[in-house]
C-alpha cells in the first residue's frame, strides 16, 4: 500500500493550497511518523499533540526553534558574531520557563492589552483610510501585516518607522528557521538576524539609562539596572521573538479568517450584522486555518506515542493544523462554522505551560480588524482577476497576497 507519510511536505504547492485531505489520511494510517526529508517525527492526532505538550519532561522546548540548528558553515560563520544560543520563553523548559514567563505575564497583562483597544482601532481605521477609495486592495500587504506590526512596535516601545526594517529582519529569522532557501540567501538572512540582535541590544541599553513605560523596559535585566530576572542574552532574544510572534501570526489570523469568511458569504453577513458573533468566529478561524501549522520539540528519552517509539534526541513536530481537524474531537471537522460551540478547544495557541501568552492581544487585534473591515467595506469579495498566494513557510500557514474588492462607499 502507498505509504501516505512519504507525501508530507508542507511547502509542496498542493499542500500549500489544501493540506487537509493528506492530514486526514495521516491521522488514520500513520498518526505518528518519521519524515526522513525533514528529519522530524510528525504527530498528527489531537490527543497525541496534547500529550506532547503536557509531557514537558520527555519533550523539551530548548533549542527547538533555534535558527542555528545545524546550519551550513557559511551561515554558522555569520551567526557566530552573535550569541551562541537563542534563549527565549518559547524555547525554554521548567524551571527557567516559570522565571521568564512571570516577566511576560506583567508585560502582556490583560489590563495592559485592554488599554490598547482605542489605539488598535485607530490604527486599523488609518490603514483602511489609505485604500478605501480604491475599491480593491491586497489585504495582507496593505493591512494584515501592518496592523499587528505597528501594535507590537508600540508595545515594545520602538518607533513605528522601524517596523518595515524589523519585519525584514524577522522574515530573515523565519527563513533561517525553515532553512529551505538557497545558501546565499540564508547567509543574507543570517546577517539580518545578527543586525536584529544588535538593534535590540542597543535599545535595551538605552532603556537602562532612560526607562520608559514600555515592554522593552520591563525586559531590562537586574544586572543592567532593571527589574527583570533575565540575562542580557535572554532579554535580547525575547525581544526578537516577541516582535516575530507578535506580528506574523496575527497577520495569518486576519488573512486566513477573511479568506474563510469570503468563502462563506452567509456567515460573513451574519458577523457583519451581529459583531457579537466575532469572538467565537475567531476561535473557529484559528481552528480551521491555524496560523502556526505546528511547533517543534526535542525528545529527551525514548518515548512511545500511538504505537511508535520516538527516539531520544529526535525532533518532534506537533501538527496543530491536523489536530484541529481531528474527527474524534470535532464533528464534521472540515466544516467552517462560526457558531460551533466547542471551537475554543482548538490547539492553535498551543496547550499547557507554553500556551500562547499573546493570545489576548491576538484576539483583540483580530476582533477589531474584522469589526472595522466588515463595517467599512460593503460588498466585500475575493477578486477574480488575481488569485491569493500562500507563504511558502514550513511552520506558518497564511497568505502572502490576498486580493480583495468591495463597493466604494458613496
Ligand atoms: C493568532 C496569533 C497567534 C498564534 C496562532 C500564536 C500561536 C502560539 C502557539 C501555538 C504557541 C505555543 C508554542 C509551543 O507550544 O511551544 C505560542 C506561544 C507564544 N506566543 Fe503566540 N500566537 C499568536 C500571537 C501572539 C502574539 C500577538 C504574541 C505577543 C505579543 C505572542 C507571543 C507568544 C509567546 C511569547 C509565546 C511563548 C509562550 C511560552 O512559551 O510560555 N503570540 N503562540
Amino acid at each position: 500500500m502507498d505509504d501516505v507519510s512519504a507525501h508530507f511536505n508542507p511547502m509542496a504547492p498542493d499542500q500549500l493550497a489544501n493540506p487537509y485531505p493528506l492530514y486526514e489520511r495521516l491521522r488514520r494510517e500513520r498518526p505518528v511518523f518519521y519524515s526522513p526529508t525533514f528529519d522530524l517525527w510528525v504527530v498528527t492526532r489531537y490527543a497525541d499533540i496534547s500529550e506532547v505538550e503536557r509531557d514537558t519532561a520527555h519533550f523539551s522546548s530548548v533549542g527547538s526553534l533555534d535558527a542555528r540548528a545545524e546550519p551550513h558553515p557559511e551561515v554558522r560563520a555569520v551567526l557566530a558574531q552573535g550569541y551562541s544560543q537563542f534563549l527565549s520563553l518559547v524555547q525554554s523548559d521548567l524551571p527557567d520557563h516559570t522565571r521568564v514567563r512571570a516577566v511576560f505575564g506583567k508585560a502582556l497583562s490583560a489590563q495592559r492589552i485592554a488599554a490598547m483597544e482605542p489605539t488598535i482601532r485607530a490604527t486599523a481605521d488609518a490603514l483602511i483610510d489609505g485604500f478605501i477609495r480604491d475599491g480593491k486592495a491586497d489585504l495582507i500587504q496593505q493591512f494584515a501585516y501592518a496592523l499587528p506590526g505597528f501594535i507590537i512596535c508600540d508595545l515594545l516601545g520602538v518607533p513605528r518607522s522601524d517596523m518595515e526594517q524589523l519585519k525584514r529582519w524577522s522574515d530573515d529569522k523565519t527563513a533561517l528557521m525553515s532553512a529551505t532557501a538557497p545558501i546565499e540567501q540564508l547567509v543574507q538572512c543570517a546577517h539580518g538576524f545578527i543586525a536584529m540582535e544588535r538593534y535590540f541590544r542597543e535599545k535595551l541599553h538605552e532603556r537602562r539609562s532612560h526607562p520608559r513605560e514600555d515592554l522593552l523596559t520591563l525586559l531590562v535585566p537586574q544586572s543592567l539596572g532593571g527589574t527583570a530576572p533575565l540575562s542580557e542574552q535572554e532579554a535580547v532574544c525575547n525581544a526578537m521573538d516577541l516582535f516575530a510572534a507578535g506580528h506574523e501570526t496575527t497577520t495569518g489570523l486576519i488573512g486566513n479568517g477573511m479568506w474563510l469568511l469570503l468563502n462563506a458569504p452567509e456567515q460573513l453577513e451574519a458577523v457583519r450584522e451581529d459583531p457579537s458573533l466575532l469572538p467565537n468566529a475567531l476561535e473557529e478561524m484559528l481552528r480551521v486555518e491555524s496560523p502556526i501549522r505546528g511547533f517543534f520539540r526535542t525528545v529527551t528519552a525514548d518515548t512511545p506515542l500511538s504505537g511508535v517509539t520516538l527516539p531520544k534526541g529526535g525532533r518532534a513536530f506537533i501538527l496543530y493544523a491536523s489536530g484541529n481537524r481531528d474527527e474524534t474531537q470535532f464533528a464534521e471537522p472540515d466544516r467552517f462554522d462560526i457558531r460551533r460551540t466547542d471551537a475554543k478547544k482548538h490547539l492553535a495557541f498551543g496547550k499547557g505551560i507554553h500556551f500562547c501568552v499573546g493570545a489576548p492581544l491576538a484576539k483583540l487585534e483580530g476582533r477589531i480588524a474584522f469589526e472595522q473591515l466588515l463595517r467599512r467595506l460593503p460588498g466585500l469579495r475575493l477578486r477574480i482577476d488575481e488569485a491569493p498566494v500562500h507563504r511558502p513557510y514550513f511552520m506558518l500557514r497564511g497568505f502572502e497576497h490576498l486580493p480583495i474588492a468591495w463597493n466604494v462607499p458613496a
